[in-house]
Protein backbone atom coordinates (compact mmCIF):
# COMPACT_ATOMS: atom_id res chain seq x y z
CA UNK A 1 0.00 0.00 0.00
CA UNK A 2 1.55 3.48 -0.51
CA UNK A 3 2.17 6.60 1.06
CA UNK A 4 0.98 10.16 0.88
CA UNK A 5 1.96 12.91 2.80
CA UNK A 6 -0.78 15.12 3.84
CA UNK A 7 -0.74 18.70 3.87
CA UNK A 8 -3.51 20.86 5.21
CA UNK A 9 -2.32 24.13 3.71
CA UNK A 10 -3.34 27.98 5.43
CA UNK A 11 -1.35 27.57 8.72
CA UNK A 12 1.06 30.46 9.20
CA UNK A 13 4.64 28.84 10.40
CA UNK A 14 6.60 29.81 13.58
CA UNK A 15 9.37 28.15 15.23
CA UNK A 16 12.88 27.29 15.43
CA UNK A 17 13.99 24.10 14.01
CA UNK A 18 18.07 22.78 14.90
CA UNK A 19 19.10 21.83 11.09
CA UNK A 20 20.03 17.67 10.44
CA UNK A 21 23.35 16.89 9.33
CA UNK A 22 23.78 17.33 5.30
CA UNK A 23 22.82 14.25 3.36
CA UNK A 24 24.99 15.38 0.71
CA UNK A 25 28.44 15.45 2.77
CA UNK A 26 27.35 12.73 4.98
CA UNK A 27 27.08 10.12 1.95
CA UNK A 28 30.28 10.82 0.68
CA UNK A 29 31.57 10.76 4.27
CA UNK A 30 30.42 7.23 5.13
CA UNK A 31 31.85 5.92 1.47
CA UNK A 32 35.17 7.80 2.40
CA UNK A 33 35.80 5.71 5.55
CA UNK A 34 36.32 2.59 3.36
CA UNK A 35 39.68 4.25 3.01
CA UNK A 36 40.32 4.46 6.63
CA UNK A 37 42.54 1.80 8.68
CA UNK A 38 40.96 2.99 11.90
CA UNK A 39 37.08 2.93 13.21
CA UNK A 40 35.41 6.01 12.10
CA UNK A 41 32.64 7.54 14.49
CA UNK A 42 29.71 9.97 12.43
CA UNK A 43 28.22 11.86 14.68
CA UNK A 44 24.35 13.11 14.33
CA UNK A 45 23.46 10.87 11.07
CA UNK A 46 19.40 11.17 10.42
CA UNK A 47 17.33 8.68 8.96
CA UNK A 48 17.10 8.77 5.54
CA UNK A 49 16.30 5.75 3.24
CA UNK A 50 20.05 6.90 1.19
CA UNK A 51 21.93 6.29 4.91
CA UNK A 52 20.47 3.02 4.33
CA UNK A 53 21.65 2.42 1.26
CA UNK A 54 24.91 3.50 2.67
CA UNK A 55 25.38 1.28 5.38
CA UNK A 56 24.24 -1.89 2.85
CA UNK A 57 27.54 -0.58 0.53
CA UNK A 58 29.75 -0.54 3.34
CA UNK A 59 28.51 -4.04 4.69
CA UNK A 60 28.97 -5.28 1.35
CA UNK A 61 32.58 -3.87 1.63
CA UNK A 62 33.68 -5.49 4.10
CA UNK A 63 32.86 -2.50 7.10
CA UNK A 64 31.47 -3.49 10.35
CA UNK A 65 28.67 -0.32 10.68
CA UNK A 66 26.01 -0.50 13.52
CA UNK A 67 23.95 3.02 14.92
CA UNK A 68 25.07 3.87 18.25
CA UNK A 69 21.70 6.33 19.27
CA UNK A 70 22.54 9.27 16.63
CA UNK A 71 25.83 7.99 15.83
CA UNK A 72 26.88 5.79 13.04
CA UNK A 73 30.20 3.80 14.05
CA UNK A 74 32.49 1.93 11.23
CA UNK A 75 35.05 0.05 11.67
CA UNK A 76 37.27 -1.72 8.69
CA UNK A 77 36.77 -5.53 8.66
CA UNK A 78 37.81 -8.57 5.87
CA UNK A 79 37.70 -6.48 2.30
CA UNK A 80 35.09 -7.86 0.16
CA UNK A 81 35.39 -8.87 -3.54
CA UNK A 82 35.01 -5.64 -5.03
CA UNK A 83 31.31 -6.26 -6.26
CA UNK A 84 28.71 -3.96 -4.94
CA UNK A 85 24.73 -5.11 -4.60
CA UNK A 86 22.55 -3.63 -7.76
CA UNK A 87 19.89 -2.82 -5.21
CA UNK A 88 21.10 -0.18 -2.78
CA UNK A 89 23.44 0.76 -6.06
CA UNK A 90 20.61 1.43 -8.22
CA UNK A 91 18.82 3.46 -5.93
CA UNK A 92 21.06 6.23 -5.38
CA UNK A 93 23.22 8.81 -7.32
CA UNK A 94 25.86 8.27 -4.34
CA UNK A 95 26.74 5.07 -5.03
CA UNK A 96 28.99 6.43 -7.68
CA UNK A 97 31.37 7.53 -4.29
CA UNK A 98 32.62 4.02 -3.83
CA UNK A 99 34.25 3.81 -6.61
CA UNK A 100 37.52 5.48 -5.15
CA UNK A 101 37.73 4.11 -2.46
CA UNK A 102 36.49 0.37 -3.47
CA UNK A 103 39.83 0.85 -5.78
CA UNK A 104 42.19 1.36 -3.00
CA UNK A 105 40.30 -0.95 -0.68
CA UNK A 106 39.69 -4.03 -2.81
CA UNK A 107 41.99 -2.99 -5.80
CA UNK A 108 39.16 -3.40 -7.88
CA UNK A 109 35.20 -2.13 -8.14
CA UNK A 110 31.78 -3.45 -10.06
CA UNK A 111 28.87 -2.21 -9.92
CA UNK A 112 25.77 -1.73 -12.10
CA UNK A 113 24.55 2.07 -13.28
CA UNK A 114 24.12 4.44 -9.69
CA UNK A 115 20.27 6.05 -10.21
CA UNK A 116 19.63 9.23 -8.49
CA UNK A 117 16.69 11.51 -9.25
CA UNK A 118 15.60 12.14 -12.68
CA UNK A 119 16.89 15.48 -13.40
CA UNK A 120 18.03 15.02 -16.70
CA UNK A 121 21.23 13.16 -17.96
CA UNK A 122 23.59 12.61 -15.35
CA UNK A 123 26.90 11.16 -16.69
CA UNK A 124 29.75 10.47 -14.74
CA UNK A 125 32.54 11.17 -17.39
CA UNK A 126 34.70 13.30 -15.31
CA UNK A 127 34.68 10.95 -12.39
CA UNK A 128 35.80 7.82 -14.78
CA UNK A 129 38.14 9.91 -16.78
CA UNK A 130 39.93 11.23 -14.25
CA UNK A 131 40.15 7.95 -12.13
CA UNK A 132 41.44 6.48 -15.59
CA UNK A 133 44.31 8.98 -15.82
CA UNK A 134 45.16 8.06 -12.16
CA UNK A 135 45.44 4.49 -12.91
CA UNK A 136 42.51 2.89 -13.00
CA UNK A 137 41.66 0.67 -15.85
CA UNK A 138 38.45 -1.00 -17.13
CA UNK A 139 35.37 0.25 -18.18
CA UNK A 140 31.55 -0.59 -19.01
CA UNK A 141 30.58 -3.57 -20.11
CA UNK A 142 26.76 -3.48 -20.85
CA UNK A 143 25.34 -1.86 -17.52
CA UNK A 144 28.21 -2.99 -14.96
CA UNK A 145 30.85 -0.96 -14.45
CA UNK A 146 34.35 -2.79 -13.79
CA UNK A 147 37.47 -1.04 -12.45
CA UNK A 148 40.86 -2.26 -11.33
CA UNK A 149 43.68 -0.61 -10.21
CA UNK A 150 46.34 -3.38 -9.89
CA UNK A 151 49.16 -1.64 -9.23
CA UNK A 152 47.18 1.33 -7.10
CA UNK A 153 46.11 5.37 -8.36
CA UNK A 154 48.82 7.95 -8.64
CA UNK A 155 48.99 11.47 -8.19
CA UNK A 156 48.13 13.58 -11.49
CA UNK A 157 47.79 17.01 -12.24
CA UNK A 158 43.86 16.88 -13.58
CA UNK A 159 41.40 19.49 -14.72
CA UNK A 160 37.89 19.11 -14.32
CA UNK A 161 36.07 19.41 -17.81
CA UNK A 162 33.18 21.41 -15.15
CA UNK A 163 33.22 21.83 -11.60
CA UNK A 164 31.09 18.82 -10.77
CA UNK A 165 30.29 17.96 -7.10
CA UNK A 166 30.51 14.35 -7.13
CA UNK A 167 33.32 14.25 -9.45
CA UNK A 168 35.47 16.56 -7.58
CA UNK A 169 34.77 14.59 -4.38
CA UNK A 170 35.75 11.20 -6.14
CA UNK A 171 38.84 12.63 -7.38
CA UNK A 172 39.40 13.82 -3.72
CA UNK A 173 38.99 10.31 -1.84
CA UNK A 174 41.24 8.78 -5.00
CA UNK A 175 43.76 11.38 -4.57
CA UNK A 176 44.21 11.43 -0.73
CA UNK A 177 45.73 7.52 -1.09
CA UNK A 178 47.18 7.84 -4.19
CA UNK A 179 51.04 7.67 -4.61
CA UNK A 180 52.42 11.19 -4.93
CA UNK A 181 50.54 14.71 -5.56
CA UNK A 182 47.37 15.41 -6.96
CA UNK A 183 46.64 18.85 -8.34
CA UNK A 184 42.40 19.06 -9.18
CA UNK A 185 42.15 22.47 -11.03
CA UNK A 186 38.41 23.71 -11.79
CA UNK A 187 37.25 21.72 -8.75
CA UNK A 188 33.51 22.48 -7.37
CA UNK A 189 33.91 24.78 -4.46
CA UNK A 190 30.24 23.64 -2.31
CA UNK A 191 30.35 23.50 1.01
CA UNK A 192 29.89 19.94 1.00
CA UNK A 193 33.86 19.23 -1.09
CA UNK A 194 35.06 21.18 1.93
CA UNK A 195 33.28 19.27 4.63
CA UNK A 196 34.48 16.09 2.95
CA UNK A 197 37.97 17.39 2.58
CA UNK A 198 37.80 18.50 6.31
CA UNK A 199 36.52 14.64 7.42
CA UNK A 200 39.95 13.05 5.15
CA UNK A 201 42.00 15.37 7.28
CA UNK A 202 41.12 14.32 10.43
CA UNK A 203 41.92 11.38 9.71
CA UNK A 204 45.50 12.45 8.74
CA UNK A 205 45.47 13.43 5.15
CA UNK A 206 46.69 16.61 3.62
CA UNK A 207 44.50 18.41 1.89
CA UNK A 208 44.89 22.21 0.97
CA UNK A 209 42.31 24.72 -1.44
CA UNK A 210 39.64 22.75 -1.08
CA UNK A 211 36.19 25.07 -1.41
CA UNK A 212 38.24 26.78 -3.82
CA UNK A 213 38.66 25.80 -7.69
CA UNK A 214 41.85 24.46 -7.29
CA UNK A 215 42.96 21.29 -4.91
CA UNK A 216 45.81 20.26 -3.61
CA UNK A 217 46.53 17.10 -2.30
CA UNK A 218 49.48 15.08 -0.90
CA UNK A 219 48.96 11.48 -0.80
CA UNK A 220 49.37 9.00 2.32
CA UNK A 221 50.03 5.15 2.48
CA UNK A 222 47.52 4.89 5.29
CA UNK A 223 44.56 7.42 6.82
CA UNK A 224 43.57 6.56 10.75
CA UNK A 225 40.09 7.08 11.29
CA UNK A 226 38.49 9.84 13.27
CA UNK A 227 35.01 11.44 15.12
CA UNK A 228 33.14 13.90 12.89
CA UNK A 229 29.77 15.47 12.71
CA UNK A 230 29.29 17.05 9.17
CA UNK A 231 27.89 20.02 8.53
CA UNK A 232 24.30 21.47 8.69
CA UNK A 233 22.32 20.62 5.85
CA UNK A 234 21.68 23.98 3.95
CA UNK A 235 18.98 22.41 1.53
CA UNK A 236 16.88 21.46 4.59
CA UNK A 237 16.85 24.98 5.83
CA UNK A 238 16.71 26.21 2.69
CA UNK A 239 13.17 23.90 2.63
CA UNK A 240 12.62 25.57 6.04
CA UNK A 241 12.72 29.18 4.88
CA UNK A 242 11.14 28.44 2.07
CA UNK A 243 8.03 27.57 4.03
CA UNK A 244 8.07 30.47 6.15
CA UNK A 245 8.18 32.69 3.52
CA UNK A 246 5.17 30.57 1.57
CA UNK A 247 3.21 30.99 4.67
CA UNK A 248 3.71 34.48 6.19
CA UNK A 249 5.75 33.63 9.33
CA UNK A 250 8.94 33.38 11.54
CA UNK A 251 11.23 30.69 11.43
CA UNK A 252 14.46 30.73 13.41
CA UNK A 253 17.03 28.16 12.23
CA UNK A 254 19.97 26.81 14.52
CA UNK A 255 22.83 24.85 14.16
CA UNK A 256 22.81 26.12 10.71
CA UNK A 257 25.81 28.05 9.00
CA UNK A 258 24.29 31.33 7.58
CA UNK A 259 27.06 31.97 4.62
CA UNK A 260 25.94 28.52 3.25
CA UNK A 261 22.39 30.36 2.85
CA UNK A 262 23.15 34.10 1.89
CA UNK A 263 22.01 33.14 -1.52
CA UNK A 264 18.88 31.89 -0.57
CA UNK A 265 18.18 34.72 1.89
CA UNK A 266 19.30 37.32 -0.97
CA UNK A 267 16.36 35.85 -2.75
CA UNK A 268 13.87 36.10 -0.04
CA UNK A 269 14.83 39.52 1.70
CA UNK A 270 14.76 40.83 -1.96
CA UNK A 271 10.74 39.73 -1.59
CA UNK A 272 10.27 41.41 1.27
CA UNK A 273 11.01 39.14 4.04
CA UNK A 274 13.71 39.90 7.00
CA UNK A 275 16.51 38.39 8.13
CA UNK A 276 18.98 38.58 10.71
CA UNK A 277 21.89 36.42 11.69
CA UNK A 278 21.85 35.53 15.72
CA UNK A 279 25.57 34.79 16.28
CA UNK A 280 27.72 32.20 13.99
CA UNK A 281 25.32 29.27 13.83
CA UNK A 282 21.82 30.95 13.67
CA UNK A 283 19.21 32.56 11.67
CA UNK A 284 16.19 33.99 11.59
CA UNK A 285 13.79 34.89 8.91
CA UNK A 286 10.51 36.69 9.15
CA UNK A 287 7.90 37.21 6.24
CA UNK A 288 5.43 39.66 5.16
CA UNK A 289 1.98 37.98 4.27
CA UNK A 290 2.65 37.67 0.71
CA UNK A 291 5.73 37.61 -1.10
CA UNK A 292 6.92 40.37 -3.60
CA UNK A 293 7.98 38.84 -7.21
CA UNK A 294 11.89 37.38 -6.86
CA UNK A 295 12.20 38.83 -10.40
CA UNK A 296 15.17 36.47 -12.27
CA UNK A 297 16.80 33.40 -9.60
CA UNK A 298 19.49 31.57 -11.47
CA UNK A 299 20.46 28.68 -10.01
CA UNK A 300 24.44 27.20 -10.22
CA UNK A 301 27.59 26.67 -8.77
CA UNK A 302 28.45 27.64 -5.37
CA UNK A 303 28.32 30.36 -4.00
CA UNK A 304 25.73 31.13 -6.62
CA UNK A 305 21.96 29.98 -5.77
CA UNK A 306 21.88 26.23 -4.90
CA UNK A 307 20.09 24.32 -7.85
CA UNK A 308 18.62 21.66 -4.81
CA UNK A 309 16.87 25.00 -3.14
CA UNK A 310 15.63 26.08 -7.03
CA UNK A 311 12.57 24.33 -7.09
CA UNK A 312 11.65 24.18 -3.31
CA UNK A 313 11.93 28.36 -3.08
CA UNK A 314 10.28 28.61 -6.55
CA UNK A 315 7.50 27.20 -4.42
CA UNK A 316 6.93 29.73 -1.83
CA UNK A 317 6.58 32.26 -4.53
CA UNK A 318 3.46 30.71 -6.37
CA UNK A 319 1.45 33.19 -4.39
CA UNK A 320 3.60 36.71 -4.57
CA UNK A 321 2.24 39.76 -6.19
CA UNK A 322 5.02 39.56 -9.16
CA UNK A 323 6.49 37.43 -11.59
CA UNK A 324 9.45 35.07 -10.53
CA UNK A 325 11.54 33.51 -12.95
CA UNK A 326 14.00 30.59 -11.94
CA UNK A 327 16.64 29.06 -14.56
CA UNK A 328 18.66 26.36 -12.96
CA UNK A 329 22.12 26.37 -15.07
CA UNK A 330 23.10 22.95 -13.72
CA UNK A 331 20.78 20.38 -14.30
CA UNK A 332 18.32 19.97 -17.43
CA UNK A 333 15.11 18.99 -15.93
CA UNK A 334 15.23 20.72 -12.48
CA UNK A 335 11.18 21.85 -12.05
CA UNK A 336 9.49 18.67 -12.81
CA UNK A 337 7.47 19.64 -10.19
CA UNK A 338 5.49 22.32 -11.77
CA UNK A 339 2.66 19.83 -13.24
CA UNK A 340 2.32 19.22 -9.29
CA UNK A 341 2.23 23.63 -8.66
CA UNK A 342 -0.43 23.55 -11.69
CA UNK A 343 -2.68 20.75 -9.97
CA UNK A 344 -2.62 23.12 -7.39
CA UNK A 345 -3.68 26.08 -9.29
CA UNK A 346 -0.51 27.98 -9.47
CA UNK A 347 0.37 30.12 -12.65
CA UNK A 348 3.46 28.69 -14.00
CA UNK A 349 4.90 27.78 -16.99
CA UNK A 350 7.80 25.27 -17.28
CA UNK A 351 10.17 25.13 -20.34
CA UNK A 352 13.55 23.16 -20.25
CA UNK A 353 15.66 24.43 -17.55
CA UNK A 354 13.69 27.84 -16.58
CA UNK A 355 10.41 28.00 -14.23
CA UNK A 356 8.27 30.88 -14.90
CA UNK A 357 5.64 31.97 -12.11
CA UNK A 358 3.24 35.01 -12.57
CA UNK A 359 0.46 35.86 -9.77
CA UNK A 360 -2.58 33.91 -10.59
CA UNK A 361 -5.96 32.96 -8.40
CA UNK A 362 -5.52 31.11 -4.83
CA UNK A 363 -3.90 27.53 -4.38
CA UNK A 364 -6.26 24.92 -3.54
CA UNK A 365 -5.48 21.68 -1.92
CA UNK A 366 -5.09 18.55 -4.82
CA UNK A 367 -3.42 15.32 -5.45
CA UNK A 368 0.00 15.62 -6.97
CA UNK A 369 3.49 13.73 -7.00
CA UNK A 370 6.53 13.84 -5.94
CA UNK A 371 8.57 13.70 -9.03
CA UNK A 372 12.42 14.13 -7.52
CA UNK A 373 13.36 14.33 -3.92
CA UNK A 374 13.72 18.70 -4.39
CA UNK A 375 10.36 18.56 -6.41
CA UNK A 376 8.39 16.70 -3.56
CA UNK A 377 9.88 18.95 -0.92
CA UNK A 378 8.67 22.03 -3.06
CA UNK A 379 5.53 20.24 -3.56
CA UNK A 380 5.20 20.45 -0.16
CA UNK A 381 5.98 24.13 0.34
CA UNK A 382 3.47 24.39 -1.88
CA UNK A 383 0.59 22.72 -0.26
CA UNK A 384 1.18 24.41 2.83
CA UNK A 385 0.07 27.78 1.51
CA UNK A 386 -3.52 25.91 -0.13
CA UNK A 387 -6.44 26.23 0.86
CA UNK A 388 -7.75 22.62 1.50
CA UNK A 389 -5.86 19.38 1.77
CA UNK A 390 -3.19 18.27 -0.55
CA UNK A 391 -1.68 14.74 -0.74
CA UNK A 392 1.47 14.59 -2.00
CA UNK A 393 2.37 10.65 -3.33
CA UNK A 394 6.25 9.18 -4.56
CA UNK A 395 6.80 10.44 -0.87
CA UNK A 396 10.13 7.96 -1.27
CA UNK A 397 11.94 10.38 -2.99
CA UNK A 398 10.71 12.95 0.31
CA UNK A 399 12.16 10.33 2.40
CA UNK A 400 15.77 10.12 0.73
CA UNK A 401 16.77 13.01 1.90
CA UNK A 402 14.06 14.34 4.53
CA UNK A 403 14.19 12.57 8.06
CA UNK A 404 10.37 13.29 8.95
CA UNK A 405 9.43 16.30 6.86
CA UNK A 406 6.00 15.86 8.37
CA UNK A 407 7.17 16.13 11.86
CA UNK A 408 9.77 18.85 10.88
CA UNK A 409 6.43 21.25 8.87
CA UNK A 410 4.57 20.18 12.50
CA UNK A 411 7.10 21.51 14.69
CA UNK A 412 6.62 24.63 12.86
CA UNK A 413 2.38 24.86 13.39
CA UNK A 414 1.32 23.20 10.49
CA UNK A 415 -0.83 20.80 9.70
CA UNK A 416 1.40 17.48 8.12
CA UNK A 417 1.22 13.39 8.95
CA UNK A 418 2.42 10.80 6.51
CA UNK A 419 -0.64 8.51 6.01
CA UNK A 420 -1.01 5.50 3.86
CA UNK A 421 -3.08 6.02 0.30
CA UNK A 422 -6.11 3.62 1.53
CA UNK A 423 -6.79 5.24 4.59
CA UNK A 424 -6.66 9.36 3.03
CA UNK A 425 -9.80 8.21 0.77
CA UNK A 426 -11.95 6.71 3.41
CA UNK A 427 -10.59 9.82 5.87
CA UNK A 428 -10.97 12.54 3.62
CA UNK A 429 -14.13 11.17 2.36
CA UNK A 430 -16.66 14.11 3.88
CA UNK A 431 -15.30 16.04 0.71
CA UNK A 432 -17.73 14.43 -1.59
CA UNK A 433 -17.12 12.61 -4.88
CA UNK A 434 -15.03 15.40 -6.63
CA UNK A 435 -12.01 14.68 -4.04
CA UNK A 436 -12.12 11.00 -4.30
CA UNK A 437 -12.50 11.16 -8.02
CA UNK A 438 -9.12 13.62 -8.65
CA UNK A 439 -7.97 11.58 -6.22
CA UNK A 440 -8.40 7.96 -8.42
CA UNK A 441 -7.68 10.37 -11.43
CA UNK A 442 -4.31 11.40 -9.75
CA UNK A 443 -1.11 10.16 -10.47
CA UNK A 444 -0.94 9.47 -6.45
CA UNK A 445 1.87 6.06 -7.53
CA UNK A 446 3.78 5.94 -4.39
C1 LIG B 1 25.49 16.63 -6.19
O1 LIG B 1 25.14 15.86 -7.32
C2 LIG B 1 24.35 16.49 -5.22
N1 LIG B 1 24.18 15.08 -4.89
C3 LIG B 1 23.08 17.04 -5.84
O2 LIG B 1 22.03 16.97 -4.90
C4 LIG B 1 23.30 18.49 -6.22
O3 LIG B 1 22.18 18.97 -6.91
C5 LIG B 1 24.52 18.60 -7.14
O4 LIG B 1 25.68 17.99 -6.52
C6 LIG B 1 24.89 20.03 -7.51
O5 LIG B 1 25.11 20.79 -6.34
C7 LIG B 1 24.96 14.51 -3.99
O6 LIG B 1 25.86 15.11 -3.41
C8 LIG B 1 24.70 13.10 -3.66
P1 LIG B 1 27.38 17.35 -10.21
P2 LIG B 1 26.21 15.49 -8.44
O7 LIG B 1 28.32 16.24 -10.51
O8 LIG B 1 27.52 15.27 -7.79
C9 LIG B 1 27.25 17.12 -14.99
C10 LIG B 1 19.96 16.24 -4.04
O9 LIG B 1 18.75 16.45 -4.28
N2 LIG B 1 28.27 16.06 -14.89
O10 LIG B 1 27.93 18.61 -9.65
O11 LIG B 1 25.62 14.42 -9.26
C11 LIG B 1 25.89 16.68 -14.49
O12 LIG B 1 25.19 15.99 -15.48
C12 LIG B 1 20.94 16.04 -5.16
O13 LIG B 1 20.38 16.17 -2.87
C13 LIG B 1 28.82 15.52 -16.02
O14 LIG B 1 28.49 15.91 -17.16
O15 LIG B 1 26.23 16.84 -9.25
C14 LIG B 1 25.25 17.97 -14.07
O16 LIG B 1 24.64 18.58 -15.16
C15 LIG B 1 20.30 16.15 -6.50
N3 LIG B 1 29.76 14.53 -15.91
C16 LIG B 1 26.43 18.82 -13.63
O17 LIG B 1 27.59 18.18 -14.14
C17 LIG B 1 30.14 14.06 -14.70
O18 LIG B 1 31.01 13.15 -14.65
C18 LIG B 1 26.60 18.95 -12.11
O19 LIG B 1 26.58 17.65 -11.52
C19 LIG B 1 29.59 14.61 -13.54
C20 LIG B 1 28.63 15.62 -13.66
Amino acid sequence: MGEVLRIAGGKRLEGEVWLPTAKNSLLPILAASLLCAGPVRVRQVPRLTDVDNSLELLRAAGMKARREGEDLSLSPGQPGTGSLPDGPVGAMRSSVFYLAPMLHRCGRVSMTLPGGCPLGPRPIDIHLDGLARMGAEGGWRGERLTLEAPEGLRGVDYTLRLPSVGATETLLMAAVRAKGITVLRGAAREPEVVDLARFLMACGAHICGAGTGTIWIQGQERLSGAVYRPVADRIVGATVLAAAAATGGRVTLRRCVPAHLEAVVEVLVRAGCQAQRLGPAALMLEAPPRLEGAGLVRAGEYPAFPTDAAPIVAAAFLRARGNSHFEDTVFASRFSCAAGFSALGAGVQAAGRRLDIRPFGPLKGACVTAPDLRGGAALAVAALQAEGVSLIGGTAHIRRGYGDLAALLRRLGADARWQDEESTRTFDGNKGKNFLVSCAESSIRP
